[in-house]
């Protein structure tokens, strides 16, 4: 296994594995790497729904896929699989997120405890468009003017459980632009990462967020101000798909977005995502 840390310092590809025939020795260097790198990518991979879920599972218990946008369930008889794709079948999207933009998110985090990983493999991608992009939160915390840091210390911060990350309201939920009144979960803003031990920022999303006991005026220009150094292309990597891809990140280290595609194009991707706690505030 060759471990070759992408070119802007972010992530990681491996090379020269199998996800398949993976052995226990060989499966705690692939953790190991993943814990140090935040995001890795394995290209070629040869997965069915089982083997994802074989893999995935070898990281914890998986959580269940998010209902669809749609109200369609998952892939049948997978339950853990979620589908993300702009395919229509029967005037049924076959799963989630359209085309356009998915902006930057972490899976999940409206729940009181997301998701850890997420494990995003290729099936059908475009030659042009839908790259996915990450973040690391780590990076971005360190990037914070000590000024800020300060203010936000202490704080927790509402993950918003209306919207996905393509704009589209989630199923059961009744819409609401007021942050305070939306579903979701409340997490510290600051937390320490439970395996790593790094600090590092936790944002979620930046739609219907709020800093609890803060006036939403006050709370969205504290935001605002997180939120303008997460472009920093310092603090990310881009990927561009090939079918067979399989990345997998650290759901609570990193956030990620997508760009918009040509919607005549076909793309999916199946994912899987691995059960975890509760994000411990920093100390
Ligand atoms: C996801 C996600 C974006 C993409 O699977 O969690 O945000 O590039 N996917 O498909
Ligand atoms: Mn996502």
């Amino acid at each position: 296994m060759e471990v070759r840390p992408n070119a802007g310092g972010f992530g990681a590809e491996l090379r020269g594995i199998d996800v398949r025939g993976l052995d226990g020795a060989g499966f705690a260097a692939l953790r190991r790497a993943w814990i140090a790198h935040a995001v890795l990518l394995l290209r070629d991979q040869v997965l069915t729904d089982d083997d994802l879920v074989a893999f995935s599972r070898r990281f914890g218990d998986l959580d269940l896929a998010p209902v669809q946008e749609s109200g369609r369930s998952t892939v049948v008889g997978r339950p853990e699989i979620y589908v993300v794709s702009n395919v229509i079948e029967n005037g049924v999207a076959i799963g989630s997120l359209g085309a356009g933009e998915a902006v930057w998110h972490t899976d999940m985090s409206y729940l009181p405890a997301p998701p850890m990983a997420s494990l995003l493999y290729a099936l059908e991608v475009p030659a042009e468009g839908g790259d996915t992009w990450f973040c690391s939160m780590y990076a971005a915390l360190e990037r914070l003017a000590p000024e800020l840091r300060r203010r936000i210390a202490g704080r927790r911060v509402k993950h918003d459980g209306t919207y996905n990350s393509g704009g589209y309201v989630r199923q059961g939920v009744t819409p609401t632009d007021d942050p305070r009144a939306a579903p979701g979960a409340l997490h510290p803003l600051i937390c320490r990462h439970p395996e790593s031990g790094r600090e590092m920022l936790y944002l979620g999303r930046r739609r219907n967020a709020w800093l609890e006991g803060l006036d939403l005026a006050e709370s969205d220009a504290l935001l605002d101000a997180i939120w303008a150094g997460i472009d920093a292309p310092e603090i990310g990597w881009r990927h561009h798909w090939r079918p067979g891809d399989l990345v997998l990140w650290d759901n609570r280290c990193t956030m990620h977005r997508r760009d918009a595609f040509d919607p005549a194009r076909r793309r999916i991707m199946h994912r899987t995502q691995v059960k975890g706690v509760a994000p411990p505030a920093a100390a």
